[in-house]
């Protein structure tokens, strides 16, 4: 089976849900979900710091994937407040996500601060979920694909076609993600996606072709579908609308047949 024959799906939970709040989140998810055929699924959740070692223990992972919203590249050091890879290594998330766009234009991150962090957790073992996205000020100028390309390239330097079989992207547009977000239309992040894809494909040959690229910034049960259904859409990457497990459940339900029939269709 390829790669990209089953639909990624998750959610990054921010700065909302306590310990508390999230074991039981991933438990009745976990339970909600349990029927769906986990080669056909990639199901992850991404909570704070410190409910990771908890959040690890309440779910396998082939049921969920569990990962960490940031880490530090270094593995020990004079570096306080931050999180090393040894110390996620040790919880044994299987996922890093890296560049949010909340990283990158609340905390300043740069590309460079995220290739270092893309490369520590190649490292140590987890799936690089870097994130992706112009801002409306980019969009309005036209140069929202330089900008793509630049996140990628410099997110990217370093990396080899082998470590690529290993790395996920989220194109989240900066404008569409959030309560004030506007999301993008399908036709819209299907074209940006796509854009994505060849410079993945430009990076890494055929193995570009293999790297899961997730759509996320303002899905919601009303545009899911529609966006699952686009043919450079591999997954989407969920915030507010994921957040409680039921209407996550549903939102999973209403996308996995599409994506399935679209999988199916391409094989025809
Ligand atoms: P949202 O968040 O779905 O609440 O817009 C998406 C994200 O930040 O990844």
């Amino acid at each position: 089976m390829k790669k990209l024959d089953k639909l990624y799906i998750g959610t990054n939970t921010k700065m909302y849900k306590t310990i508390a709040d999230t074991v039981s989140f991933l438990t009745e998810l976990a339970e909600l979900t349990a029927d769906i055929d986990r080669k056909l699924l990639d199901l992850f959740v991404i909570p704070s710091f410190t409910t990771l070692e908890r959040a690890r223990a309440s779910v396998p992972r082939e049921s969920i994937k569990i990962g960490a919203q940031n880490l530090y590249w270094e593995d020990q050091g004079q570096f306080t407040g931050e999180v090393s890879p040894l110390m996620l290594k040790e919880i044994g998330i299987d996922i890093a996500e890296i560049g949010h766009s909340e990283r990158r234009h609340v905390f300043g991150e740069s590309d460079l601060a995220e290739n270092k962090k893309v490369l520590a957790s190649l490292k140590h073992g987890f799936t690089p979920l870097l994130c992706v996205g112009e801002t409306l000020e980019q969009k309005q100028l036209g140069v929202s694909n330089e900008y793509l390309a630049i996140q990628l390239k410099v997110g990217l330097n370093g990396v080899t076609r082998q470590e690529a079989h290993n790395l996920w992207v989220a194109y989240e547009p900066v404008w569409a993600i959030g309560v004030n977000g506007i999301p993008a239309t399908a036709e819209y992040a299907d074209e940006k996606q796509g854009v994505i894809k060849s410079v993945l494909n430009e990076l890494f040959g055929d193995a570009g072709a293999e790297i899961p690229v997730l759509y996320g910034g303002s899905v919601n049960p009303g545009n899911a579908e529609e966006l699952i259904q686009k043919p450079n859409i591999d997954g989407l990457f969920i915030g507010r609308s994921a957040w409680d497990a039921k209407a996550f459940n549903q939102i999973i339900r209403k996308v996995h047949p599409l994506f399935m029939a679209k999988k199916n269709s391409d094989r025809r």
